[in-house]
């Protein structure tokens, strides 16, 4: 983060200098005393790094000065279509030795998420990554005790907890609005990714992928999970992608997971690259209620994916018809994660996602894949802090 000067070093300086250096030196002033920007650099320039680059652009606190792929084409590529100025780095390590930075975002085949943070954490840069923050629940736990130790941040996608209908889903549950609550349902699925062999391989699968939407929702909304019991399948034994041609599928493309979020309480997720959606990868128009939430006194269901939401219908009435509140998304958009924590940097705020809660839905898909493997119920180890806001 640039350090921003101080208004005697400007009388200092400007003192010193002619008209034309104080011409300059304004506008060096007014760019770094309005905005202390935090440096970025972002590791991953493929698929989502489409979303993620403008949408870190759009803020006025970041500036990415880094753009690295071992496909180093792409990250020229990126910073030529999102007409950055950023340097360009083949991997990891030339980008650590390279221009200075604040924080890595990590946008990368999954698989190598936990090495990449790694290296970043080490060298004392604070991480936003790509979910899994890392392959294992240990791995992103000792992630996490590195994060500490440098006195740097590290959180983990994804960023539902930060729509507008989340926050009304959360409100109505603390104040009791829908009684007692005995069961929740999340699902998310589609066709399956066409472009890169890494979702179908050893760390990749439906669960880190798309699961984890519906898993950081129903436990941020619930409470950490006390115990899982799953069963996971492989539906689709090839598949053909961009980047490898025919593959073998070596992790579940189909996943039904219980959780027991105590009190009574039990949800149930199912996820995977087998489900027919018309509405695709994008998720536009989605009208499915992909989150619903029962107790003795109301229902709620969620319109559209927790991370593309459309709003939240609440049944509360034997008389009247459910209500749709909360039908604008409020700014907020799925990709937004890493700006807002970026942003939290700069203004030395704490944002809504909580890295303790990623590491949670970590464990969940680890034991989830456990519990389908052995055949019985995992108790889990996590927690967090709830409920988060
Ligand atoms: N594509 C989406 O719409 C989307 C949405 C949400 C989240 N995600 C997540 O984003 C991540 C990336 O997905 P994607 O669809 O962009 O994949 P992708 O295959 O399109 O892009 C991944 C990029 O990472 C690069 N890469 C791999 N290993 C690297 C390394 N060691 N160092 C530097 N670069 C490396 C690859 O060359 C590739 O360009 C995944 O975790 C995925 O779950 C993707």
């Amino acid at each position: 983060m640039g350090n921003p000067m101080s208004r005697t070093d400007f009388m200092k300086y400007t003192a010193a200098s002619g008209a034309a250096m104080l011409l300059s030196s304004l506008e060096l002033f007014a760019s770094d005393l309005g905005t202390s920007k935090i440096k970025v650099a972002l590791i991953g320039c493929g698929s989502v790094s489409n979303r993620y680059i403008p949408h870190l652009q759009s803020s006025p606190l970041i500036e990415i000065v880094a753009l690295c792929d071992i496909k180093y084409e792409r990250a020229l590529e990126q910073k030529k279509q999102y007409n950055l100025q950023s340097s360009t780095y083949k991997n990891i390590d030339e980008m650590l030795k390279g221009v200075p930075f604040d924080m890595m975002v990590t946008t990368t085949d999954m698989q190598v998420h936990g090495e990449l943070n790694k290296k970043a954490l080490l060298a004392g840069k604070h991480v936003w990554s790509e979910k899994p923050m890392a392959n294992t629940y240990a791995e992103g736990k000792a992630l996490l005790d590195l994060a500490k130790s440098k006195n740097v941040k590290l959180w983990g996608a994804p960023a539902v907890v930060n729509s507008p209908q989340f926050a009304f889903m959360n409100k109505i549950i603390q104040e009791g609005k829908l009684g007692r609550i005995a069961s929740a349902h999340g699902q998310y699925g589609h066709t399956g990714p066409t472009w890169s062999a890494f979702f179908y391989e050893k760390g990749g699968g439906s669960m880190p992928d798309l699961g984890v939407y519906n898993i950081a929702t129903l436990t941020a909304l619930l409470g950490p999970a006390k115990s899982i019991m799953a069963m996971t399948s492989i539906v689709n034994p090839t598949r053909v992608v961009d980047d490898k041609g025919t593959v073998k599928v070596e992790a579940e493309d189909n996943a039904h997971l219980l959780l027991d979020h105590g009190k009574g309480i039990i949800s149930h997720v199912m996820c995977g690259f087998n489900y027919f959606d018309p509405h695709g990868h994008e998720a536009k128009g989605q009208e499915l209620h992909s989150i619903q939430i029962y107790g003795d006194k109301a229902n709620m269901r969620l319109i559209g994916y927790d991370w593309e939401t459309y709003g939240v219908y609440l049944d509360d009435s034997w008389d009247h018809a459910a209500k749709l509140y909360e039908p604008e998304t409020g700014g907020y958009q799925w990709q937004e994660g890493a700006t807002k924590v970026a942003e939290s940097i700069v203004n030395n705020t704490h944002p809504k996602i909580n890295v303790e809660h990623a590491l949670h839905v970590l464990e969940i898909i680890e034991s989830a894949r456990k519990s389908s493997a052995e055949g019985r119920k995992i108790n889990l180890t996590s927690s967090f802090k709830w409920p988060l806001f």
